[in-house]
């Protein structure tokens, strides 16, 4: 497995690869890695002849200061996974590689930015969008693998990718949860045991709302009971929970699931602080 740490060296490592009509697959992670990086890393491993993973804690997409500098670093251990997993490069830039100079264009997601994550985290998904078109460019991806644990992020990503002509295709990974069903997550590291216990909240009540969904309960019902399970736990605050379209994430205000159309996909999607720790999940129904 080999280090790649500046543009320079990924266009002179990877280029050969180009011209000899073998393809690359990215990985693009914050590291911290656990088992829902490695199945990305797996189904690029599969799928594609060469696969880089890059590790980069991204400053312009936290829009909280204090989350930036508490994300867990762990480059020796992710390092020793990747290589345990067959990676052939790992993109490993520092911040200056990224950002010499401070990026000043503005992507605008339109509709996307303004619910869920958008709404929560403004400039978050304009950071999104500008590391991942540098990570594009750099290493020039024929496929690119991402998690449905951010469901949200793949659809800005999709749209960028669509409205920019990059040339890669999108590959979208199911979301790998521990035993219990907590979606796996870097932040889970920091749940003190009695948070950990509190944050499988996401998961239960989803599957609680998705299987009372099913069984012809209205949506509006069921949003009070949701709020009130979060509401008993001591340090749980809900940010949201909300019922959307899987394709647009157009939010669904008021609806049966018997009226729901033929052949369109929902979605729960939900998050909420379990101390200091922000978490964010979603269900396909
Ligand atoms: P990060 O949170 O490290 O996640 C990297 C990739 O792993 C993302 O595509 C994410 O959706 C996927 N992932 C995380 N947890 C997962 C799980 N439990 N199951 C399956 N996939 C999972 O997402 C980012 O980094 C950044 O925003 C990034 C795209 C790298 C841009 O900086």
């Amino acid at each position: 497995m080999k280090i790649i740490k500046t543009k320079h060296q990924a266009k002179d490592q990877l280029l050969k690869y180009k011209n000899v009509g073998k393809s690359i697959g990215l990985v693009p992670t914050m590291g911290a890695l656990h088992e829902g990086h490695l199945n990305l890393v797996e189904k690029s491993k599969y799928h594609s002849d060469v696969t880089v993973v890059s590790i980069f804690v991204n400053p312009t997409q936290f829009n909280n200061l204090a989350d930036l500098e508490k994300y867990p670093r762990t480059v020796e251990e992710d390092l020793k996974l990747l290589e345990s997993k067959g990676v052939d490069y790992v993109f490993l830039p520092d911040v200056e590689e990224m950002y010499p100079q401070e990026a000043k264009l503005k992507m605008d997601f339109g509709d996307l930015e303004t619910i869920l994550e958008g709404a929560l985290r403004p400039g978050h998904f304009n950071g999104v969008g500008i590391v991942v078109s540098k990570l594009f460019h750099i290493i020039n991806p024929d496929y690119a693998y991402f998690g449905q644990k951010d469901l949200q992020q793949v659809a800005i990503i999709r749209q960028m990718v669509n409205d920019l002509s990059f040339g890669v295709e999108l590959v979208v990974v199911p979301t790998v949860r521990e035993a219990d069903g907590l979606a796996m997550s870097s932040r889970n590291r920091r749940l003190n045991p009695a948070d950990r216990k509190n944050a499988l909240v996401l998961y239960e009540s989803m599957v609680f709302a998705k299987n009372e969904l099913l069984a012809g309960r209205t949506w509006f019902e069921l949003k009070d009971k949701i709020q009130h399970k979060f509401n008993q736990l001591d340090g749980v605050k809900l940010e949201y929970f909300e019922l959307v379209e899987t394709d647009t994430l157009n939010i669904v205000v008021e609806q049966h699931i018997t009226d729901f159309d033929q052949g369109k996909k929902y979605s729960l999607c939900t998050a909420a602080f379990v101390g200091d720790v922000r978490l964010i999940d979603n269900l396909p129904i």
